[in-house]
């Protein structure tokens, strides 16, 4: 098949960008999405232009490297899918298609369709990391996992960090990959001693990377290739609801969350500033 594609170029993420135009020929239907763009890249190199450049390194999604826009839609719209695993026979002959790279304040373009996702790892990094042994038979006096919270465990993990959920999102939140990362930790016994530590700092690192408030469109839940459900939103709003209620003795500073008065051991009303 044959196919027109628009791609977004952009030298730097300081540089103007701008659809270019190319006509990609002889695409089979067992390609992938990237091995058509590597075919596309070869016949640019072999011309002396400038291949497109795009994020990948697995190809089997799971990394979450990969991403992109196709026609608007993250990841090209097949449910449950990445870009590298995402088929050309979900394509026709005479398509034209428009290749854009993730668009928010918080994933600067680098280069053409790749942007800078490290906000993503900066969240990450703010709720720190627990030791849970994973893979093996578990020893004798090992704290014991109950099977929905190492189900529910191992769903949340399934986030690959992709940021599909941010482009998707009409105010580009990162409440879907967010609230996963949390999910993971939280819900096994082993998340539980720092859980409200972490639940807060990582909603702040959220807060302070410029992405937007999460509006319920469910945009990021329709686009996730792990499918992550809308559902860990509200278990990270209620941990957080709790974690901002109990109060930890260190001043608590949430963009967005009033204030109130600090109750002390005595009992006592005083105001934190
Ligand atoms: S929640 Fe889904 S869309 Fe968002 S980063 Fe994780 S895997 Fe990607
Ligand atoms: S390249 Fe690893 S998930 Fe697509």
């Amino acid at each position: 098949m044959n196919l027109t594609l628009r791609i977004w170029r952009q030298q730097n993420a300081n540089a103007l960008g701008s659809f270019v135009s190319y006509q990609v020929k002889d695409v089979t239907a067992e390609m992938s999405f990237l091995e058509m763009l590597d075919a596309l890249n070869e016949n640019l190199l072999s011309r002396g232009e400038v291949p497109v450049a795009f994020d990948h390194d697995c190809r089997e999604g799971i990394c979450g490297s990969c991403g992109f826009l196709i026609n608007g839609v993250a990841h090209g719209g097949q449910r449950g899918t990445t870009v590298c695993q995402l088929s050309m026979r979900f394509f026709k002959d005479g398509d034209s298609l428009t290749l854009e790279p993730w668009r928010a304040r918080a994933f600067p373009v680098i280069r053409d369709l790749i942007v800078n996702r490290s906000a993503f790892d900066r969240i990450i990094q703010a709720g720190g990391f627990i030791s849970a042994p994973t893979g093996s038979a578990p020893d004798a006096n090992a704290i014991l996992v109950p099977k929905e919270a190492a189900d529910t465990s191992f769903d949340a993990a399934a986030c690959i960090g992709c940021g599909a959920c941010v482009a998707a999102c009409p105010n580009a939140a990162a409440m879907l990959f967010t609230s996963a990362k949390i999910t993971h930790l939280n819900t096994l016994p082993q998340g539980q001693p720092q859980r409200d530590q972490r639940t807060l700092a990582m909603v702040v690192a959220m807060a302070n990377e410029h992405f937007g408030s999460c509006t319920n469109h469910g945009e990021c839940e329709a686009v996730c290739p792990k499918e992550i459900p809308l559902e860990f939103i509200g278990m990270m709003n209620r941990d957080l609801m709790r974690a901002v209620w109990r109060r930890h003795r260190e001043p608590l500073v949430i963009p967005g969350i009033v204030q109130h008065p600090f109750h002390d051991h005595a009992g006592t009303e005083t105001e934190r500033s």
